[in-house]
């Protein structure tokens, strides 16, 4: 019996895996721009970071994660998701005591969630994210924001919306709290036992329960909106007037909620509103975690940060048909008939590679005309012919095979000749 790929999972093959490099290194470059600088932590975490930092009432910790003990007895998890992770290693090296603050970093890698697959939605899926720690200064909400909106827009996405919310600060959300409290607890044995344990931890959670959802008392529930205080609408007044500064689009919609736990102020996601795309619309999702430090037991530093998967930018690509240009450009296939002829294309092989070019040439002994068949199939822009008779007189045959025309070149300039084409 044949052994298959896990669920959720899927292999990028070489046919697509140059569309993953083009994004990721598009991210990479706007980073550079924005100065992100990157940073890689490790693909599991003690089960205890995401216990606290994600949140021990999320779907994510509760449902999802990848948990193990490993030999040495160890509760470890695979990472669900990448904020955690860097904001750990953030404290364990003491970045805030660097010279330059805030901390601005990025990263791209797999995260992990036992989620149920469908169209968008995978076990393993990469995530590129960015975290800027050390500031509570609202424009660095807005730069985050447009530094997403940004790699949409050079990938080519055009349909798309920047929904916003603010979650209000620490006395805000307190007051929100009671009130949902106040609101739930005369019925909550009316709603399934997650939420009766979410009613004391985190009321805020009954309200994205998948299971309870059509209940009215979540459709009438206090919104948070009537409870952030003046602090917080001055916080999210500022980070609208700077993505207005920036000419950026958004939607406010009090009811944006995130899935994880440490959230405060700014929360934000970037829709598809492609047609046909399907009915996971959300393509990157974000907002601001000040005392996200402190929980995981460091010093007090405020962040913000968004992640986005890789895998919903290539299917909004998709939906909205935007093609992506992949260079994987063959500049020239040498064709080599006989052994000697075989060693000059060993050698113009290499040092054309040496200098710059992208070339190929036959390693299963074929005849000329199976040699010229791969050279088209690869679409090598010039075929570089070299025979016995060629050999002897020092030339090679070249042919360019977008117009079909072929020109006699020295050996020894053939490299030129293709390099200035
Ligand atoms: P999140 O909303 O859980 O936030 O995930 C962010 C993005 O990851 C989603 O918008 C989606 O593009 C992608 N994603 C999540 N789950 C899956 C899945 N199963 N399959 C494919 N893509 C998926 C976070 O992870 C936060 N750490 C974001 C953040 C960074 N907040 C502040 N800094």
């Amino acid at each position: 019996m044949t052994i298959n790929i896990p669920r959720g999972t899927q292999d990028l093959l070489p046919d697509v895996t140059g569309r993953w490099q083009l994004i990721e290194q598009t991210a990479a470059e706007i980073c550079r721009q924005y100065q992100y600088k990157e940073i890689r932590t490790p693909i599991f975490e003690h089960t205890e970071l995401f216990e606290r930092g994600v949140g021990d009432t999320t779907d994510i910790v509760q449902k999802e994660m990848y948990t193990f003990k490993d030999r040495g007895d160890r509760n470890l998890t695979l990472r669900p998701e990448g904020t955690a992770g860097v904001v750990r290693s953030y404290v364990q090296h003491k970045m805030h005591g660097q010279a330059v603050q805030p901390v601005k970093l990025f990263y791209s890698g797999p995260m992990f969630r036992y989620e149920r697959p469908q169209a968008g939605r995978f076990r393993q899926f990469v995530q590129f994210g960015v975290e800027a720690i050390g500031s509570d200064d609202p424009a660095i909400d807005a730069e985050v924001i447009s530094l997403a909106m940004e790699l949409y827009s050079r990938m080519g996405l055009k349909k798309l919306k920047l929904v916003l919310n603010s979650l209000g600060d620490t006395e805000s959300r307190l007051a929100h709290k009671e009130a949902l409290i106040q609101h739930f607890e005369p019925r909550i044995d009316e709603f399934c036992s997650d939420c009766q344990v979410r009613l004391k931890k985190n009321p805020l959670r009954i309200l994205d329960c998948k299971k309870d959802r059509d209940h009215e008392l979540i459709a009438n529930a206090p919104s948070l909106k009537d409870f952030l205080n003046e602090e917080s609408k001055a916080y999210f007044e500022k980070v609208q007037h700077y993505l207005d500064i920036m000419g950026i689009e958004y939607e406010l919609d009090p009811n944006l909620v995130r899935g994880l736990d440490y959230y405060n102020h700014t929360a934000f996601e970037i829709m598809s509103n492609a047609e046909g795309f399907g009915a996971i619309t959300t393509l990157c999702g974000g907002g601001r975690y000040n005392g996200l430090t402190e929980q995981i037991g460091g010093p007090t530093a405020p962040g913000i940060g968004f992640a986005l998967s890789i895998e919903r930018l290539l299917a909004a690509l998709d939906a909205e048909q935007v093609e992506l240009e992949v260079n994987d450009q063959v500049d020239a296939y040498f064709v080599a008939m006989g052994e000697e002829a075989k060693d000059k294309v060993v050698e113009l092989n290499y040092t054309s590679r040496h200098s710059g070019l992208s070339t190929e040439m036959d390693f299963l002994n074929r005849k000329m005309k199976g040699q010229l068949k791969t050279a088209d199939r690869i679409q090598a822009k010039y075929v570089v012919i070299i025979g016995e008779n060629e050999l002897q007189e020092g030339k090679a045959a070249v042919k360019n095979m977008h117009d079909g025309t072929q020109e006699t070149v020295p050996l020894d300039e053939v490299i030129n000749y293709i390099r200035k084409a």
